[in-house]
């Protein structure tokens, strides 16, 4: 592949001069029909998408779905095979052309943070600016560890460092050179769980002070939802859905999106008249024709427990009841013999999730009702 620059797809030469409309309109990351094989592997499937600068993006889905190929092939340590890759407004990839990765104004963590161990803190910040003057470089150095929290750990070596402090220099050596576009490919996932929340956290106000354009890939749900302006969700390479947080959650396009944000209650029905009939009560099902097969998925969150002489509901028998912390688990049964529920494989075992604080006697007979915002419905077997 060749790494030499078209000249035809230099940046305008004057672009903060430009119309506002037009620098915004070209501004940050732009990914568009993204294609990438391994052999016959298709890793990554005709994969669109675009960031804003100053906005961060999660890239979310399952192990093996194409995420790191992805941040791989715009990064530029994937030569191009499908599509094109834009950064502020000039093409630094497509098929048989690539400017090389340290030329594309992207800054990089990885998962093993992957710090040089040859060299200090400092060095290993200092490393990406060996194009700038030794007193310019010296003050970009400091200013990178004061945006970490790291300024008196210059002369230390990566080895001496704990896991978190390891993160944060490679986050520094990342910003240092002012990157357009940050790419993070699992940057938490080596730390546990107590520092991996403050590191997140940390992490999250340093990149969007950056104001770089931020892809940033994990396989937690959770974690895009703390860290993302917005989420893609991927599948099998591709792209399942795109939106805000509180979009994806709160209207999945499909099962696999609504069960990737953790285990659902299912239950299997047939819509009568633009309802579906569950045991907790109706469900509105308008999109599907009479008689169509559909799943109904319910979040633990959305099975409302009320005591049963309090409050409307089916009744359900508590099998088991846990307190998690903030929340609480409950296991319920509805007692209903096999032979009625021909229609419905699941078993009759749901969870419900509710607030830490209570916790229901084992045995107890609750009334279950539904949370119609946590509550979907999909063409049967679609997510298998
Ligand atoms: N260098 C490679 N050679 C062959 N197959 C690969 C290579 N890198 C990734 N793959 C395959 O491509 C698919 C996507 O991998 P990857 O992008 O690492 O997924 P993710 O980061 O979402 O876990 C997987 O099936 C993986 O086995
Ligand atoms: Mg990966």
């Amino acid at each position: 592949m060749t790494a030499a620059i078209h000249p035809l797809r230099q940046p305008p030469p004057d672009r903060a001069t430009a119309p506002l409309a037009e620098t915004t309109a070209l501004a940050g990351l732009r990914v568009a029909g993204i294609g990438h094989s391994f052999g016959a592997k298709r890793a990554v499937d005709d994969v669109t998408l675009a960031v804003a600068p100053g906005e961060l993006v999660c890239l979310v889905g399952p192990s093996g779905c194409g995420k790191t190929t992805l941040l791989r092939v715009v990064a530029g340590l994937e030569a191009i095979q499908q599509g094109s890759i834009v950064i502020d407004g000039c093409a630094v990839a497509e098929p048989g052309y690539g400017i090389p990765p340290e030329a594309r104004g992207v800054g990089m963590v990885f998962q093993d943070y992957a710090l040089f161990p040859h060299l200090d803190v400092a060095g290993n910040i200092a490393f990406g600016l060996a194009h700038l003057p030794a007193a310019t470089r010296a003050v970009r150095v400091r200013e990178a560890l004061g945006q970490v929290g790291m300024v008196d750990y210059a002369k230390a070596w990566p080895h001496q460092l704990s896991g978190g402090q390891q993160q944060r220099v490679a986050l520094a050596r990342a910003l240092a050179p002012k990157p357009r576009v940050m790419l993070l490919d699992e940057p938490f996932s080596g730390l546990d769980t107590r520092l991996r929340e403050q590191i997140r956290d940390d992490t999250l106000h340093v990149l969007k002070k950056s104001g770089a354009a931020t892809l940033m890939v994990t396989h937690d749900p959770e974690e895009a939802m703390f860290m993302a302006d917005r989420i893609v969700v991927m599948r099998d390479g591709g792209v399942e859905q795109a939106g805000r947080p509180a979009e994806i959650y709160s209207h999945p396009a499909n099962a696999f999106v609504a069960t990737f944000f953790g285990q659902v209650n299912e239950i299997r029905g047939r819509v009568q008249g633009g309802t579906v009939t569950t045991p907790f009560g109706p469900v509105p099902a308008v999109d599907f024709a009479d008689g169509a097969a559909v799943d109904v998925l319910i979040r633990p969150e959305g099975l409302k427990l009320n005591t049963a002489d309090d409050g409307p509901g089916c009744p359900a028998k508590v099998l088991a009841a846990r307190l998690l912390g903030r929340s609480s688990w409950i296991h319920l049964s509805l007692g209903r013999a096999n032979g009625e529920r021909a229609e419905d494989p699941t078993p009759d075992h749901f969870h419900a999730r509710v607030p830490g604080r209570y916790l229901p006697r084992e045995g107890e007979v609750l009334a279950v009702a539904l949370d119609s915002a946590q509550v979907f419905v999909f063409a049967a077997g679609e997510h298998k």
